[in-house]
């Protein structure tokens, strides 16, 4: 008996497989990317997967018979999101700074 591998998740936030958005957006047939997010809210938590729906949605739209496959590895598109949470982390600490935390000088 022969299993097949475990389907790719794209949007790792809410667990969508590649496989469940290739089929939403042939049955469905958003008009925009955005819509996607009907699809197990793919790509509503971090954002990490946006630009990756985007992609897929894309090249469905060009060639609905299209059959998209994620470019890396599982681990290294987890790996990339752990980065991108750390920038977002980071980002959002510079964001929460007070207004003015710059020190005064002193008068000469
Ligand atoms: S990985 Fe899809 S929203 Fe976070």
């Amino acid at each position: 008996m022969r299993l097949s591998p475990p389907p790719s998740n794209v949007c790792l936030c809410f667990h969508v497989p590649l496989n469940k958005i290739v089929k939403f957006i042939r049955l469905e047939k958003p008009r925009v990317a955005s819509q996607v997010s009907e699809c197990y809210g793919a790509g509503t938590g971090c954002g990490w997967c946006i630009p990756f729906i985007e992609q897929i949605f894309e090249q469905m739209k060009r060639d609905p018979d299209a059959n998209p496959q994620m470019t890396m590895t599982a681990d290294e598109y987890r790996a990339r999101r752990r980065e991108y949470h750390k920038k977002i982390n980071w980002q959002a600490m510079k964001d929460e700074r007070p207004e003015d935390t710059t020190p005064e000088k002193e008068p000469q």
